[in-house]
């Protein structure tokens, strides 16, 4: 009995959208990254909320650390699940996405939600960034409402006439990503998860880094070892970006990554961020 929301989060959005509705509906807040390897994963909540940002909307737009949370769960049958992403622009068809996941583990997905967040990938403007904390304000009373009331059937999702007119310009982008990521991952593998993993090989620090370790402490599937004062990532990386977002110095680059985008929400905090990690919560 009761209502569990499970979240992953690499620069607060998602957290912040997590920790707004579970105060609103009186649910219990767990992180995803923090049960995810516990094998079959069974919950006694009635009411089951998921709450990730989309990464790549071209190829299903769910973390993969998510997907397998999806996968391992073992009871999802009779249980009212619901689902809000949170994306920086476009999140495609990643609510359909998620429903067809749950649906394959015996569950529904009664309803999804996409809200829009700043970009942790692109620049956003303060204002711009106000506007869309002010939007999300709005968000949670209506989304508070329709779970309070367990209604179901709402989809925030790419419907199907943009689904068939995106489709050529979605293929393009999925190869293109697929083989930019085999390129910086240095591997040839064809599992897109594999290659993401491995993503991190192209993370490095400058002069700035002053070995504090908050990278490793808020990564949150602890990828990051601190050696002689200095973070290693150990090549399963989830590609969240807590790390460099996080790094007070702004020491952590990628030779793909915008350096104009250092960005983590307002209402976060490093220490928020720790409960999140599978190893200390
Ligand atoms: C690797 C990666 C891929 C992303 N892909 C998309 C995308 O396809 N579409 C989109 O709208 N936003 C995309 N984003 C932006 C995030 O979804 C967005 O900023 C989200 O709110 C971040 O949530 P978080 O702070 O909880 O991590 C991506 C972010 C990352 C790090
Ligand atoms: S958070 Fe930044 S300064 Fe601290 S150890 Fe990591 S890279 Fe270095
Ligand atoms: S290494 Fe950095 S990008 Fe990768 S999962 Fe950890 S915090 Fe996220």
């Amino acid at each position: 009995m009761g209502t569990e929301i499970y979240y992953f989060s690499g620069t607060g959005n998602s957290l912040t959208v997590a920790r707004d509705i579970a105060r609103k509906i009186d649910g219990k807040l767990i992180s995803i990254a923090s049960v995810v390897d516990r094998g079959n994963i069974r919950t006694d909540a009635d009411v089951v909320g998921i709450v990730f940002p989309v990464h790549f909307s071209a190829i299903n737009g769910i973390p993969g650390i998510v997907q397998r949370f999806v996968e391992n769960l073992e009871n999802a049958n009779s249980k009212y699940i619901f689902a809000i992403c949170t994306c920086g622009g476009f999140s495609a068809a990643t609510i359909e996405n998620l429903g067809k996941i749950i649906e394959s583990r015996g569950g529904e997905l009664v309803a999804g939600f996409t809200v829009q967040m700043p970009s942790n990938i692109e620049a956003v403007s303060v204002k711009e960034q106000q506007k869309l904390f002010d939007e999300w304000d709005n968000k949670l009373e209506f989304i508070h409402e329709f779970v309070k009331a367990r209604n179901e059937g709402e989809f925030e999702t790419m419907g199907l006439p943009l689904k068939i007119a995106l489709a050529p310009i979605f293929f393009y982008y999925k190869n293109k990503t697929f083989n930019f990521f085999k390129k910086i991952s240095e591997s040839s593998d064809s599992d897109f998860k594999q290659l993401i993993w491995l993503s991190d090989k192209r993370f490095y620090t400058d002069d700035d880094c002053e070995g504090c370790g908050t990278c490793s402490q808020v990564c949150p599937v602890n990828n990051i070892r601190i050696i002689e004062e200095k973070p290693q990532w150990q090549h399963h990386c989830e590609i969240c970006f807590a790390c460099l977002n996080w790094c007070p110095n702004g020491a952590i680059h990628g030779e793909w990554i915008s350096e104009e985008v250092r960005y983590h929400h307002s209402d976060i905090e490093v220490a928020d961020m720790l409960k999140q990690s599978s190893f200390k919560d």
